[in-house]
């Protein structure tokens, strides 16, 4: 993510080269460098000191040169020679990362750049370094009710044009009967497991590149670090361990992320072999549990990258890893656009979304082809749960990148998606997700009265260590008799203690319904938790304390608490902007 950034203000800080003539480059050489160093040197603070928030100024300025140069004609080689030694003089990135990251990335840039109708100004917008007014996010110390939106419309996110099959006869997947003795069952959530193949232990967890513990001499433990991705040999001690609560599960989701973040670096066959490796592994531990699947924004080359046909790749191996766990229509559905949809049993429906259309870094989400609607999985997933509900059938959703600013999710999908959530909050009784490696919930409110919550988005912390979290996975409580989550409980490891007795131990962090003192999981019983963090400081230091559990402790002031309720409520950036008052 951090690289990914660093590269985006690259580009738009190509500015800093002069033309010798039309179509050469030449790196600003004496006076001009020291005329442009205190910049670059603001932007490397600025990087380093936070993760999403560039300044809007620099943004700017950066964007409109970036246009002019642009005009000018130049290479896609010219570009990435110029950016990489920008890139190395300025000391944002270790050589190798510099290259690696613009011989991968800016190809693509430049192509949507260059397709695309954003003017440099949007593009700040876009990517919520500039507020819509044109200045940097500001801090209000506050936040504000949410105002009432009466233009509402699902129906614009159809096509109306294409043919969908009918889900009507279809087969349930699971076999077990349900109420002998109990409606109650449980499913696990893995997530973001990002292992790391080449972990060495002995080596420098910092090194100075997005990845480290792969070479040189330090404190890399035998079970992993905090500053790292896990080994391997970690992620099969963790299902070791999950191999003992089989019994207990009806089923598993898995919502993704599963190569490690050295994303200067990757190979397409790298991305393939960290889904093989995984999907072989979950299936060989459980081998009759159902598993249900969901595409990461890691799991492509270059990371993030997805676009039809060129990312055909990608849909083809899933069908192949995922394939004994979905049954032909879901799998013939996976391989033409990676989401899909499931009879788990009568009345009760998977459904997984192929969120890459929901990621701010996918620059080919840039392109007007997907601005005019994205991919069409819109129009696939309100059919198909407007299906689900002639069929008198609730809803389970799966997903990667849910809809939170800390996710860098986009507002064309989730204005989208909280459209949809609002039409059908009667059958959707859970929104399972990953992708921001912390624990964070997400609440959608009604856009015409925003005192009523119409769904949640659980986005569950990650496996990985990466950065400073203690690996963790979630187990849901799910009634069958009335199809709703009844509890969900965390738990997590500790990597420091795992170090030193070679034995992963995960403990119960919490359990959502005693934690937080729910009468029970619903939409509104979440925004009242959320409304209640105004003022019972203790409630939301008990969130907070969940937020990021691992080895670096922080304060949340006031500001910092609005901070967090409008990351609960601001689905999109104009509810974020809403909530601060911006
Ligand atoms: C850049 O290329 C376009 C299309 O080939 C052309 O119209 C334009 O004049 C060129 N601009 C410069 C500055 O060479
Ligand atoms: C129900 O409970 C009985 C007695 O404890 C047990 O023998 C039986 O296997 C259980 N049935 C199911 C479906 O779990
Ligand atoms: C284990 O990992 C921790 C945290 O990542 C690290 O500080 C420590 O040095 C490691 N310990 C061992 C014994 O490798
Ligand atoms: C969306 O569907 C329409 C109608 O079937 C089709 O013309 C269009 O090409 C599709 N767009 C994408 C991006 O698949
Ligand atoms: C992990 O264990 C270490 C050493 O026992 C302890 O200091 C630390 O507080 C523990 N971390 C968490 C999150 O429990
Ligand atoms: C696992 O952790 C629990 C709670 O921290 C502790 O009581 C127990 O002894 C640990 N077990 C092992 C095998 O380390």
């Amino acid at each position: 993510m951090k690289s990914l950034l660093v590269l985006l203000v690259l580009v738009l800080c190509i500015n800093t080269f002069t033309f010798s003539h039309e179509t050469k480059l030449t790196p600003i050489k004496g006076n001009k460098y020291h005329e442009i160093k205190p910049k670059l040197d603001a932007i490397e603070h600025e990087i380093s000191e936070s993760s999403l928030s560039l300044s809007c100024d620099v943004c700017q300025i950066g964007a409109t040169l970036l246009e002019g140069f642009l005009q000018k004609n130049a290479s896609t080689q010219e570009i990435i020679k110029g950016l990489a030694e920008l890139c190395i003089i300025s000391k944002a990135e270790q050589p190798e990362v510099c290259y690696g990251i613009l011989n991968n990335f800016a190809p693509i840039i430049i192509d949507v750049l260059l397709q695309s109708e954003f003017t440099p100004t949007q593009l700040c917008t876009y990517f919520r370094i500039c507020s819509k007014g044109g200045s940097s996010e500001s801090q209000k110390e506050n936040y504000h009710d949410l105002q009432q939106n009466s233009h509402f419309n699902p129906t614009m996110y159809t096509n109306g044009k294409t043919q969908y099959k009918s889900l009507k006869n279809q087969k349930p997947l699971m076999k077990k009967e349900i109420g002998a003795n109990s409606t109650i069952g449980y499913f696990l959530q893995l997530t973001d497991i990002h292992f790391d193949p080449d972990y060495l232990v002995g080596s420098n967890p910092n090194c100075g590149r997005p990845l480290c513990c792969r070479d040189g001499t330090g404190d890399a433990g035998v079970m992993g670090h905090y500053l790292c991705d896990i080994p391997f040999s970690t992620v099969e001690a963790i299902f070791e361990h999950l191999a003992t609560l089989t019994d207990q599960l009806d089923f598993i989701v898995w919502t993704g992320d599963n190569p490690p973040h050295n994303v200067w670096e990757q190979s397409q066959s790298d991305q393939e072999l960290a889904t093989r490796t995984l999907s072989q592994a979950i299936a060989k531990t459980f081998p009759n549990t159902l598993v249900f699947p969901a595409v990461g924004n890691h799991e492509t080359y270059p990371s993030d990258q997805y676009v039809l046909p060129k990312s055909q790749w990608l849909l083809d191996s899933l069908y192949e890893n995922w394939g004994s766990w979905l049954d032909q229509d879901a799998l013939d559905s996976v391989k033409e656009k990676g989401y899909y949809t499931i009879l788990l049993r009568q009345g009760l429906r998977i459904v997984t979304v192929n969120t890459l259309d929901n990621d701010m870094i996918n620059f080919y989400n840039l392109l007007p082809t997907y601005l005019a609607g994205p991919n069409n999985q819109s129009d696939w997933l309100i059919n198909t749960l407007t299906q689900a509900e002639q069929n008198n059938e609730k809803v389970l959703l799966i997903g990667h990148i849910p809809c939170t600013l800390k996710a860098a999710s986009t507002d064309q999908w989730c204005a989208m998606y909280e459209a949809v959530v609002a039409r059908f909050s009667d059958i959707l009784v859970g929104q399972i997700y990953g992708h921001t490696h912390i624990d964070q919930l997400v609440v959608f409110t009604d856009p015409a009265d925003r005192t009523k919550a119409t769904g949640t988005n659980f986005v569950t912390p990650s496996m990985t260590t990466y950065q400073n979290h203690e690996p963790g996975y979630r187990i849901f409580e799910f009634d069958y008799s009335t199809n709703q989550i009844t509890n969900y409980y965390q738990y997590h490891a500790n990597m420091t203690e795992a170090n030193l007795t070679g034995h992963i131990n995960f403990t119960l962090t919490y359990s959502a319904k005693e934690e937080y003192g729910l009468p029970d999981l619903s939409p509104q019983s979440w925004y009242d938790l959320t409304m209640s963090f105004k003022t019972d400081i203790s409630k939301f230091d008990s969130y907070f304390k969940n937020i990021h559990i691992g080895p670096v402790q922080s304060e949340c002031d006031q500001d910092c608490r609005y901070n967090w309720v409008c990351e609960i409520l601001g689905t999109t950036s104009s509810l974020y902007d809403q909530c601060k008052g911006v």
